[in-house]
């Protein structure tokens, strides 16, 4: 059976929300999943040092032979991918672009909000590509710098989640936004609070979801390999702490994962 081989690289576990909107629209591909814990997080390196750390990820990738990469961090996707497009020989996807297409089809007052790291958010990227599309759009972008150690750390009380959330997107509401974009990996596992905290009204985008949809429509015309090449549908690999990768990837993915190997780039 033919199959695609996709690799994606995150700045750690996060990036599992992304793999499982890919796995979602496409269950025969098998993915080779790189997460950079070791040097996690991205959101507070300046642009040039996620540069350098998604050059040398993706070459990683390139070594397990996927034939497409997707650069499921926001913070990578916002300041490495024109990098990433011009060195590699393969197809590269990121979380902007699909995202913007998303934007376009649902906003109703082009009245746009952004919540991501602080990376993210300095680079302009979103509100860069955006006004590019949408030139009429007001865009308010937030960084939300306590969401990713509020999910890595698995803080489950509601009335903490609550008021880190509250405060957070204080300068949001007041906006009158009609769509909202999830703009880092973790946000998406948050989404049912921010959907409380910003009411029914406006559309939430995940840009993990929309990157699997860019993806599947690509799909045709990508190559692809022979099934017994990759036994596994799934191969994890970490820069640092397999263990702690697994039982929070597990809870990020809600299935097991088999083997989570440690490497060095
Ligand atoms: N994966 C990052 C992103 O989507 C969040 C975690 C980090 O700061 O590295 O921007």
């Amino acid at each position: 059976m033919e199959t695609l081989h996709i690799g994606v690289f995150d700045s750690g576990v996060g990036g599992l929300t992304v793999l499982k909107e890919l796995n979602h629209l496409l269950p025969s591909a098998s993915y080779t999943y790189f997460g950079d814990c070791a040097r996690c997080p991205y959101g507070s390196k300046s642009a040039s040092t996620v540069i350098r750390y998604s050059l040398e990820n993706a070459q990683f990738l390139l070594t397990q032979g996927v034939q497409v990469l997707v650069v499921a961090c926001n913070t990578a996707s916002s300041v490495s991918l024109d990098r990433l497009e011009q060195t590699l020989s393969i197809p590269v996807i990121g979380t902007i672009k699909p995202t913007i297409e998303k934007i376009a089809q649902v906003t109703t007052k082009k009245r746009i909000g952004v919540i991501a790291t602080r990376g993210t958010v300095r680079s302009q990227a979103f509100q860069r590509e955006i006004a590019k599309r949408l030139p009429e759009a007001e865009v308010f972008a937030t960084a939300c710098p306590l969401f990713v150690p509020l999910v890595e750390e698995r803080v489950t009380h509601p009335l903490i989640i609550r008021m880190i959330i509250k405060e957070s997107l204080a300068p949001l509401k007041k906006k009158g936004i009609d769509t909202l974009v999830l703009g880092c990996t973790h946000y998406p596992i948050l989404e049912s609070y921010i959907r409380e905290e910003m009411g029914p009204d406006i559309a939430i985008i995940n840009p993990g979801k929309a990157c699997a949809e860019e993806l599947h429509a690509l799909k045709r015309d990508l190559p692809t390999t022979t099934a017994q090449e990759h036994s596994e549908q799934y191969r994890f690999f970490v820069s640092d702490d397999p263990k702690r990768f697994k039982s929070t990837g597990e809870a990020f993915l809600g299935f097991a994962l088999k083997r989570v190997l440690l490497c060095s780039l």
